[in-house]
Formats: C-alpha cells, sequence, structure tokens
C-alpha cells in the first residue's frame, strides 16, 4: 500500500512539474481588480512612477471586460484570479459553480491567456448556505481528499475546454486561504495542503498576509515567534508547488461605529486580511523568509494584491516591494528554471486511506459535516468540538468574535446597506418594532437550494424578502416592489461592462 501511495504522489508530482514547466516566470507584480481601482488609471500611475510591473493578475469580473482589459493591455502579461468555483465543497462536480462556473472561468482564461487559474482554497457556499466573505474549509483527511479529486476534475475541464479553444491549457493553483478569526479542523493546515498535493497535480499560491493570520487564529502566536512559527510551516508546506506569492493589507475589522476592542493587542492585533489596508512591515520579513525556503523551486511570480486601495499608496508599497525584492524573486526563478524535478514524495503524508477514488457515501459524509460546520460557526452558542474536528487551536473568544460582529455585520451591511436597499421596508419594519438583527438567524434558518449563480447581491434580496414576509407581513409588499427595482437597477448597473467591449 505504501508503494501505491508513493507512485500516486509520484505520479502528481511529476505531471505537475511538466505543467509548472510551461508557465513563464513572470516576476513581481500585482493582482488587481478591473474596476477599484480602476486598471488603467492604476498602469498609467505606474508608467508615470517610471514602474512597470512583471504582470498582473486579474480579478473576475465579466469575460467582455477581461477581452476588453487584454486589449488596452497589450504589453502586459495577465493572470486570472478566479472566483465562485468552490472546489472544496464536495458537491462541486455536478453543482452549478462546477459546470457554468468553470465554463465562466475558462472563457476568461482564454481571454487573458492567462498561464494559471488561480483560486482560494475556500468557499463562500457550503451545504445550501450562503457567506459574503471566503470560509475556509475543514481541515480534515476527507476534506482534502475530496478537495484534491475536484481540483483533479477542475484542471480536466480547463485542459478540455482549452482542447476546444485552441490555447495552453492553464495551470489549476489553490491559494491558501485566511483564517478570519477561526479555524476548524483535526490536521494543520500546512498538512492539509501537502495531502492535496500529494493527490493532485495543482499549483499553490502562498498569501504572506493570510499565512499571519494563521499564526495570529490557531494559537500559534501565544507560543512561538513568527519567525519560528513560519519555518515550522513552511516544512510542511508543499512550498515545491509554489507558483505564486501573494502580499495584501491587513487591518483590524471596523463596523465603522467603533473598533473591535483592541485590549492586549499591541503584539497581536486581531487583523484580519484587508486588501485595501496599508501592508504591515511584518510582512515584508515574512516574505523574505519565504523567499530564502531551499524547496522554493518553481515560483513564477510575486504579487501585492491591490484591489481597493489608493492608488498612491499602490506605487509607494510596490517601489518599495521591488526595491527590496526584484533581485531575490529573480534568484529564485532562476534556480527554478535550472533545477530538475524533484520528488517530495519518499514519505508521503497520506497515512489513512489508500488515495483511490472517493465513494458516493464519503462525499455525503463531508456535506455532512459541513452542515454541522456552519451550524456550529455561525448559529452555535459554544465551542464546535464533533468526533471529526474542532477548532485549530484558536481561542473561544476569537470564534465568538466572527460569529457575533463579523458575520451579522457581513450579512446587514456588506454587499449592499440594507438601510440603503429597502428604504420604505426598514422604516415600516422600525415602526413595527422589527429589529434587523432578526434577518441574522433567519438567513441561517434553513439551507437553500443552490442558485444558478452565486451572487451575494442578488441572494441578499431574495432572503431580505422573505424575512420581511415572515416578520412584518403588512410591509412585504413595499419590500417586494424594493427588492423588484434593485434588480432592475443592478441589470442595468452591469451594462456598461458589455458596452465597455464595444466602445474599443
Ligand atoms: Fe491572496
Amino acid at each position: 500500500m505504501v508503494a501505491s501511495k508513493y507512485a500516486k504522489c509520484e505520479l502528481m508530482q511529476s505531471e505537475f512539474t511538466q505543467r509548472a514547466n510551461h508557465v513563464p516566470a513572470l516576476g513581481p507584480g500585482l493582482s488587481v481588480d478591473v474596476y477599484s481601482p480602476e486598471v488603467l488609471q492604476l498602469v498609467g500611475a505606474f508608467g508615470e512612477a517610471g514602474l512597470h510591473p512583471g504582470y498582473l493578475e486579474v480579478f473576475k469580473a465579466t469575460t467582455s471586460a477581461m477581452h476588453w482589459v487584454r486589449r488596452q493591455l497589450p504589453g502586459i502579461p495577465l493572470t486570472y484570479h478566479g472566483e465562485g468555483l468552490w472546489t472544496t465543497q464536495p458537491d462541486f462536480p455536478r453543482s452549478n459553480s462546477g459546470r457554468q462556473g468553470v465554463e465562466e472561468a475558462c472563457a476568461q482564461l482564454a481571454a487573458l491567456n492567462s498561464a494559471w487559474l488561480n483560486h482560494e482554497c475556500a468557499t463562500k457556499q457550503m451545504a445550501g448556505y450562503a457567506f459574503g466573505t471566503y470560509l475556509p474549509p475543514l481541515y480534515t483527511e476527507l476534506s482534502a481528499r475530496v478537495t484534491a479529486e475536484n481540483v483533479t476534475f477542475l484542471q480536466g475541464q480547463v485542459d478540455a475546454l482549452a482542447r476546444q479553444a485552441a490555447v495552453d491549457p492553464a495551470l489549476v493553483l489553490l491559494e491558501m486561504p485566511p483564517l478570519t478569526y477561526f479555524g476548524c479542523g483535526a490536521i494543520t493546515i500546512p498538512r492539509f495542503f501537502r495531502l492535496v498535493a500529494e493527490q493532485s497535480a495543482c499549483g499553490v499560491v502562498l498569501d504572506i498576509g493570510h499565512l499571519w493570520t494563521v499564526y495570529r487564529y490557531t494559537g500559534a502566536c501565544r507560543r512561538q515567534t513568527v519567525e519560528a512559527f513560519v519555518a515550522e510551516f513552511l516544512d510542511e508546506f508543499p512550498m515545491e508547488r509554489v507558483i505564486e506569492i501573494h502580499v495584501a493589507g491587513l487591518a483590524e475589522f471596523s463596523t465603522g461605529e467603533e473598533r473591535v476592542s483592541t485590549a492586549g493587542a499591541i503584539d497581536r492585533p486581531y487583523w484580519i486580511d484587508t486588501h485595501g489596508a496599508p501592508i504591515p512591515a511584518l510582512l515584508f520579513e515574512m516574505l523574505a523568509q519565504v523567499l530564502a525556503h531551499p524547496r522554493l523551486r518553481r515560483l513564477k511570480g510575486v504579487a501585492l494584491e491591490v484591489d481597493t486601495k489608493p492608488i498612491a499608496m499602490i506605487v509607494e508599497e510596490y517601489r518599495r516591494f521591488v526595491t527590496r525584492f526584484s533581485t531575490s524573486i529573480t534568484e529564485v526563478q532562476q534556480h527554478g528554471q535550472a533545477a530538475s524535478h524533484v520528488s517530495s514524495c519518499s514519505e508521503p503524508a497520506l497515512a489513512i486511506h489508500e488515495g483511490g477514488s472517493l465513494t458516493a457515501a464519503e462525499r455525503t459524509e463531508l456535506q455532512r459535516q459541513y452542515q454541522a460546520y456552519v451550524r456550529e460557526v455561525a448559529t452555535g452558542s459554544a465551542l464546535p468540538a464533533t468526533e471529526e474536528w474542532s477548532l485549530l487551536g484558536g481561542a473561544s473568544e476569537d470564534l465568538l468574535r466572527y460569529r457575533t460582529t463579523y458575520l451579522p455585520y457581513e450579512l446587514l451591511h456588506w454587499g449592499g446597506e440594507l438601510q440603503d436597499m429597502f428604504p420604505k421596508t426598514c422604516g415600516l419594519l422600525a415602526e413595527a418594532q422589527v429589529s434587523l438583527e432578526q434577518f441574522v438567524p433567519v438567513w441561517f434558518s434553513r439551507p437553500r437550494p443552490e442558485q444558478d449563480d452565486y451572487d451575494f447581491f442578488l441572494l441578499k434580496i431574495d432572503r431580505f424578502v422573505e424575512f420581511v414576509e415572515q416578520w412584518c407581513s403588512r410591509a412585504a409588499l413595499v419590500a417586494r416592489q424594493e427588492a423588484g427595482e434593485l434588480r432592475d437597477a443592478y441589470r442595468a448597473a452591469n451594462e456598461p461592462i458589455g458596452s465597455m467591449g464595444e466602445c474599443v
């Protein structure tokens, strides 16, 4: 059995190496949004500052927007940061995400002529429940096997659609996601990614800010220095699969009214992944440590993730970044080009299963665990602890912070302020003394069948109408009218994306 595990791991490593050999080395770059800040303005400001990023990684927008960016920036290599491909979820291959979502991603990859498809190893939809921001997977062996099989399925779809379009297939990359105050599982996060790498040929993205949140919210910060944590983490993490590194801002979450408590947080702030915030100096120290790692041999790019950040700050941070790191990035890439195939499979980490195909029962079992995960983290009242997984070493108050502060804020204010979206309805609710806070338990009261397309804004409209129907029937008609207007306005607001392509 050990021999077969070893053989599978070797096969995956060898397939990865072949694919990685086709990915060009792109050097320092930027991970951007098409609109925020507007990408041409950003590139123009860089040109004026005498800075020339090696590549732009473009976050998912519409396919016509991707064509438009490709035409507008003919001289810059473009790569793709996908969204909405929930490969951590057991139902991925037969879900809308795994079908229409993958088709759309492939169209956008082709539009950009991207060498890779990067996606967070995280989800906003699980077991019929939707979230506004990413939740990490359950860090368990079963979950790693499901993710690996789904990623292999995704790579197969990307290959097939690339063949149809007569373009080179992009390499699928999984990005280690951030922890927003907590993580759940039964194995360490680097071990999870090692298991996925042993059972699939994917590349990996290591985000330095995300790494800091793992240090902060798995309790490692209470027992070791950042340097010691990073060294230990990288030892287990599949560094030989790292194709790209991200660096982005971190900041404490604010409701806009008052800051979440920062008591005792001088050395351990409650930072979470925040692309619009400045990059803490500490992250560049961690980056230096990562770039010096001996197994980092397939690196193709290091990007600052700068969506939603002021352009002047982006330019200043990028200048500091390339001044310090462009030489070492080039050196790491050159070492990688000289390196031959390196096996990392002498001791496959896969211990329990043979690595064969998953059974339907195993997928069903993981689905059941994700239902419990939603219940425990979103609506539970105690620490999560099941037979299969528990909190990954963080403090109970950190999970409470997510459950009682971050999650309600996300549902009530993020992706559309309810008071602004439904002003008349909210007035009627206030008269009837129905609190908007009641919306949160209604949101999680039951799983909903998957929608055609995940869109948090549209989901929020639908769910809010249901909430009003349930809690204040006399406001229901007004809520339905306002919902209709919102949907129309949303469709109209998305129209200019199409016309963007036509006016070029
Ligand atoms: Fe990232």
